[in-house]
């Protein structure tokens, strides 16, 4: 028996919180740097706040050269538990600047050494599912058997799934073949770590995930899908030749295939998300006028435990010791 270890996902949260705080202000402005910039020092700040020795492994933004929490820098106050870091201040900075649906400030973190490093890649493809289906999935195989398998081990007909699929021309061939097992899809033009999220949250209308994304948003998600026990089959899927061509310089496989133990190879792994823009999955930042509410979830992996933060902000106090101005 162990005695009860922290818990860093309740802290983490207050990270999450922050940057969702200063970053949907920004809702529909049509500003994509203005918002991620927020979030970007929002979440710095206050993730400088926690007695850890972090290491940013996913910072994101090289992609499109947004503002960004870059991979490599140091975060907390460097006492205490060393931890590799991975952060998506607004992950869907495009669903923040247009006001859609199911932006989210996203951290995972796992021990020192654990996480997988990207490098170079941009792009992954990625089959994620809860834990009812976890070891019936198969990246190689085609869409319509996953999905007769993935149907049988939830106990449902093909045509009661629902699947995220990021609505990109790159999927065009997915979206039929789904279309062709029976399936139902859900269409989003961005935010596929929310995808992935509700792909393996059991109050989601969503089943599964299918398609290519952004590699570091595979390992945040991952770090969530490990705690809540479902799985992430994922390989590099390189969308460009100089991204091919980095990936070969790098000495990185294309045929590997990952799973969520590879790309986080810890129990010790603790996730928080915050909800932005609000949607399906997570309710977005809600101003009060004397404060705001943000609603978040929290994981942490060696116990499984899922938390739903509702918190209640008061402008009058907080305004008083935050260098944030989130009023
Ligand atoms: P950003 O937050 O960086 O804008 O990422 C949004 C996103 O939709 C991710 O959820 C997804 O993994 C990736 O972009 C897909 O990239 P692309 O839009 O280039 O296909």
């Amino acid at each position: 028996m162990e005695a009860p270890q922290k818990n860093l996902a309740l802290d983490l949260v207050r990270v999450t919180e922050a940057a969702a705080l200063a970053s949907a202000r920004w809702l529909g402005k049509g500003n994509n740097d203005a918002g991620d910039g927020a979030a970007v020092d929002a979440m710095r700040l206050s993730f400088n706040s926690l007695n850890v020795a972090g290491h940013v492994i996913i910072g994101e933004g090289e992609k499109d050269h947004a503002p960004m929490l870059h991979n490599g820098e140091k975060v907390g106050t460097g006492r205490g538990p060393a931890i590799d870091v991975a952060v998506d201040p607004v992950e869907g900075t495009k669903l923040l600047a247009y006001g859609r649906p199911n932006a989210i400030s996203v951290v995972g973190v796992a021990p020192a050494g654990t996480m997988y490093n990207p490098g170079p890649s941009f792009y992954m493809q990625k089959l994620v599912v809860g834990p009812a289906a976890r070891d019936v999935i198969d990246i190689d195989a085609p869409v319509k058997e996953n999905l007769q398998k993935i149907a049988k081990a939830l106990g449902k007909d093909v045509d009661d799934l629902v699947v995220f699929v990021l609505d990109k021309p790159r999927h065009e061939k997915l979206i039929q073949r789904i279309r062709e097992s029976g399936a139902r899809i859900q269409l989003h033009t961005d935010g596929d770590v929310a995808g992935a999220l509700m792909a393996v949250d059991p109050r989601s209308e969503v089943d599964v995930m299918m398609g290519t994304g952004g590699t570091p948003e595979g390992v945040l998600a991952a770090c969530a899908i490990k705690g809540v026990g479902g799985q992430m089959l994922a390989r590099l899927d390189p969308q460009s030749y100089p991204e091919k061509e980095a990936l070969h310089d790098a000495g990185l496989d294309l045929r590997e295939i990952h799973t969520v133990d590879t790309l986080v190879r810890s129990d010790e792994v603790f996730f928080a998300a915050t909800g932005i823009s609000g949607g399906t999955f997570l309710r977005g930042v809600q101003y009060t006028g004397v404060g705001a509410i943000t609603h978040s979830v929290v994981i942490r992996g060696k116990t499984g435990t899922i938390r739903y933060i509702e918190s209640y902000h008061n402008w009058d106090r907080l305004m008083k010791i935050s260098s944030v101005k989130y009023d």
